[in-house]
């Protein structure tokens, strides 16, 4: 059936729209953009406050599944998703099996189609078994939909390998996503190396472990050619890096995530709380200036969450041996809301750039816009509603945000994939 969406401020850069009109979509397309639509037998929708964009792609997330359905699972990693506002998500491999052939990118994409509240695009490891030693099976994961290669939760260590891999693997048109970590420099590091790891006498994670790694992904990508993304960039030197690659042309991107724009090593005191353990770390206060202004500026082209669930044992472990990572998908476009569009810093246009237009682009995801015959893709959400952040009301298994308890501004209401509604005034559709 058709289904009228009015009276939204409808916005899509893509497209220069920014008005309030209404949008008809029909058999998952959409049909009709402008003011004052009828359609006869329509299901109507009114969206009066609301704001309609192309939907959001979070390009960093684990679901866990297959092998750490304890923390996640296609299910509930989706469902929480399509909670925060999400149509669309980049799976991340490190799972067990690794995501290191076709089968195991058959597995997930036929779990996501069979119980996904969301699109899962998978992306494929870079090295077999995550283990830096030999060629994953890019051929075979290409074939069965892998949209992107990584190691992520690892930096891979040997340079030559990295080289031999993307030398290989660009011949795939898909872009290398690289966590950038030099184990050597990083070994056992918990919190950024600094002031902080020294009061709280934990060894530290050195920003030159990280912005070793951006260094020589940048010298490789200009040696082979082959596309870079720089995954959750935490530090000004790195961003830098990436500034001064990107002016030089070469095809390297970068993301940020919102607990390295909003959250400082300061926020850790001998209290210890493991879900503030990230990998890369929560970084200085300068860091993070210099990430909201590369923002600002467009040096950042994506904001993704590494959505990282754990289970509640794990993070009750002592902080040496809790895992890295927190969680983000329920609490990503609240906190873009409310700390970078409230205060003026971007405009709901960029927002839309950071979180839709831009991961798709570097994803080579077939673009989303708000204009008649593109696929139906939308997030809607309510950007007046205030709300806290708590756990009851997570979708995901876990709990482990470091932002429960913080009040929020702007939250995702109605979320339509391919025409279909999984979110519709904030609950999820089943
Ligand atoms: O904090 C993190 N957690 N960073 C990563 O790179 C991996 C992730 C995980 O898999 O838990
Ligand atoms: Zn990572």
């Amino acid at each position: 059936m058709a289904m009228l969406l009015k009276n939204a401020r409808v916005i899509d850069p893509q497209v220069e729209l920014d008005c309030v009109c209404d949008v008809l979509v029909e058999d998952g397309k959409i049909a009709q953009v402008g003011e004052g639509i009828a359609a006869e037998g329509a299901e109507v929708k009114d969206l009066t406050g609301k704001v309609l964009v192309p939907g959001l792609v979070d390009m960093h997330v684990h679901l866990r599944e297959p092998g750490y359905e304890f923390k996640e699972d296609i299910a509930s990693g989706t469902r929480a998703a399509a909670h925060g506002g999400f149509t669309g998500v980049c799976s991340m491999p490190n799972t067990d099996p690794v995501a290191d052939d076709g089968a195991v990118i058959e597995y997930v994409k036929s779990r996501a189609a069979e119980v996904g509240k969301c699109r899962v695009y998978p992306s494929g490891a870079i090295t077999h078994g995550l283990k830096g030693e030999i060629i994953a099976e890019m051929g075979d994961m290409v074939a069965h939909g892998a949209v992107a290669f990584t190691d992520d939760g690892k930096g891979v260590q040997d340079a030559g390998m990295m080289r031999r891999a993307m030398d290989y693997g660009k011949m795939f048109g898909k872009v290398f996503m690289a966590h950038c970590q030099d184990n050597g420099l990083v070994a056992d590091g918990q919190v950024n190396e600094g002031v902080v790891s020294t009061r709280l006498g934990m060894l530290g994670w050195p920003a030159a472990g990280e912005e070793l790694e951006i260094a020589r992904d940048i010298q490789l990508c200009e040696l082979t050619g082959c596309p870079l993304h720089i995954q959750h960039i935490t530090t000004a030197k790195g961003l830098e890096m990436v500034r001064k690659a990107k002016e030089s042309g070469l095809p390297v991107t970068c993301e940020v995530t919102p607990h390295h724009l909003f959250l400082t090593e300061d926020a850790l005191t001998d209290a210890y709380e493991t879900n503030l353990k990230v990998n890369p770390p929560l970084r200085t206060a300068a860091d993070a200036a210099a990430l909201i202004e590369g923002v600002k500026d467009g040096t950042v082209d994506a904001i993704v969450t590494d959505h990282a669930p754990h289970a509640a044992w794990e993070k009750a472990r002592e902080f040496e041996l809790a895992p890295f990572g927190m969680t983000g998908l329920e609490t990503s476009l609240g906190l873009v809301l409310t700390n970078l569009v409230e205060p003026g810093i971007i405009d709901l246009s960029d927002m839309v750039d950071l979180m839709a237009v831009a991961p798709r682009d570097i994803l080579g995801l077939e673009p989303v816009k708000i204009a008649e015959g593109s696929v139906a893709d939308i997030t809607v959400f309510d950007p007046s509603v205030e709300w806290t952040v708590a756990v009851d009301d997570f979708c995901s298994k876990a709990h482990n945000s470091g932002f429960v308890g913080c009040a929020l501004k702007g939250r995702a209401t109605d979320v339509f994939v391919g025409g279909e509604a999984t979110l519709c005034d904030g609950a999820i559709v089943e």
